[in-house]
């Protein structure tokens, strides 16, 4: 009998038909992005963060895409009240079916732990199928402390690398609800290993993280002091996130793993938006990935066919569920001293070459000149093997030899 391909993965009691959530951020904020996102196939949603009590920082969104340079930049964003984002999972509910999984995506700002308690309990009543803990927001507190601004309750990101807070924070929440806790941290402040395995042993059901990067927009040297921002003065330290993030999320998510061992449900993210990125993303150890930047530019409806590639992929290679396929690049990442180098030397084919010169000014090279009538030569005794030249060849004239 054919074995059938099966792309659920199960986090405690709740099971995601497929990796895909959206992720927490502005298109999850609405009903009808909602029930998108259901009709898409998408195995669930985080609702846009909910705080309490309101308003904490709090402005109409102001974005930046950088299309060339493939982020997206921000501070500025407008967050939900409690009251809307409970009115928005029960309408979420209401749209969607048992196996579409919702989860809100809460902060709470009080000075008691009991209140993040409380703030979960609604949800869990209004429906929620999981409660996700924003520990991760990096354009809260962190963001003004990092700017040299003195806060007194940390929040966001700051309060998931606050180890002692931490557990108080996730134990309250445990203690209130019955549905899974999904713990979401940032990279920023570099605690998240540390900071995930003090969840799980707290009682946190999964893990996460939000791969985004704390950075400063591109400006325009010729007005150094105008803002990036479209109907915005200033420009901040902003949230980064899309494509450039993905080597930089794929790190994250194999450390947590690598900290965490085999059993730790995690959901990684950080400029997941294609078949490729979302499977590299489980290699190195998530069991599900979040999707925010991706659905901000182009909406929902690409994941039928990324769902589609993903089951013709697994035919291909033999994987059945996606277990079969999780960590496996951990056995081949290794440490810096332990590599195996092969020798080699580059080889250019002076037919293919268009002589543009390129390569012939690399500047850590040695082994390449070129003639009075441009043509390329490489040297194989003083060639390192190093791989520039081929990179850096727009007419694929270079190839390497091994030898
Ligand atoms: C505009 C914007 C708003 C976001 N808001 C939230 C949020 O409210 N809560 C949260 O946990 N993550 C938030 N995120 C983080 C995303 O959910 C996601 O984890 C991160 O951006 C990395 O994935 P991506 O590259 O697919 O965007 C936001 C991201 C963006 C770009
Ligand atoms: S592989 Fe590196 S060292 Fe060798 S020719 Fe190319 S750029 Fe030069
Ligand atoms: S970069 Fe490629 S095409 Fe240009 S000179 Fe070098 S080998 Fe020739």
């Amino acid at each position: 009998m054919k074995q059938s391909i099966d792309l659920s993965v199960r986090m405690g009691s709740v099971t995601f038909k497929n990796p895909f959530i959206v992720g927490s951020g502005p298109t999850v904020k609405n009903v009808d992005q909602i029930k998108e996102a259901h009709d898409n196939g998408w195995a669930g949603a985080s609702l846009k963060l909910a705080i309490e009590p309101f308003p904490y920082l709090n402005f109409p969104p102001r974005y930046r895409w950088f299309k060339k340079e493939r982020y997206h930049i921000f501070t500025a964003e407008k967050r939900l009240t409690t009251k809307e984002a409970l009115a928005l999972m029960e309408e979420g509910r209401r749209a969607t079916g048992d196996d579409f999984i919702l989860m809100p995506n809460i902060t709470y700002d009080g000075e008691d732990y009991e209140g993040w308690g409380r703030m979960a309990k609604q949800f869990e009543d209004a429906g929620a199928h999981a409660i996700e803990l924003n520990l991760c927001c990096p354009n809260m507190s962190f963001n003004l402390s990092s700017t040299g601004e003195s806060t007194g309750k940390k929040t966001g990101a700051s309060l998931g690398n606050d180890l002692d807070e931490l557990p108080k924070v996730i134990e309250a929440v445990v203690s209130a609800v019955k549905v899974p806790v999904v713990a979401k941290f940032s990279p920023e402040g570099n605690r998240l290993a540390q900071s995930s395995y003090v969840a799980l042993k707290h009682g946190a059901t999964a893990v996460g993280h939000a791969g985004n990067r704390l950075g400063i927009p591109d400006i325009d040297i010729r007005r150094p002091l105008q803002s990036v921002y479209r109907l915005q003065d200033q420009i901040t330290l902003g949230c980064m996130s899309g494509p450039w993030l993905r080597p930089l999320a794929l790190r994250d998510t194999y450390q947590m793993r690598r900290a965490l061992g085999k059993e730790a449900f995690i959901i990684g993210s950080g400029g997941v938006s294609d078949l490729s990125s979302a499977v590299q993303q489980i290699m190195v150890g998530s069991d599900a990935v979040w999707i925010c930047t991706e659905t901000m530019i182009r909406g929902f409806d690409f994941l039928p066919k990324v769902l589609e590639e993903l089951e013709a992929y697994m035919k291909d290679m033999g994987y059945f569920t996606i277990y079969d396929f999780r960590d496996i690049l951990h056995a081949n990442i290794k440490s810096a001293q332990d590599l195996t180098i092969h020798a080699g030397y580059a080889k250019v084919d002076t037919v293919r070459c268009k002589r543009c010169g390129i390569c012939w000014k690399i500047g850590h090279c040695e082994a390449i000149s070129h003639t009075l009538e441009g043509v390329t030569e490489i040297d194989p005794s003083l060639c390192l093997a190093c791989s520039t030249c081929i990179d850096l060849c727009p007419y694929g004239a270079i190839s390497m030899i091994e030898g």
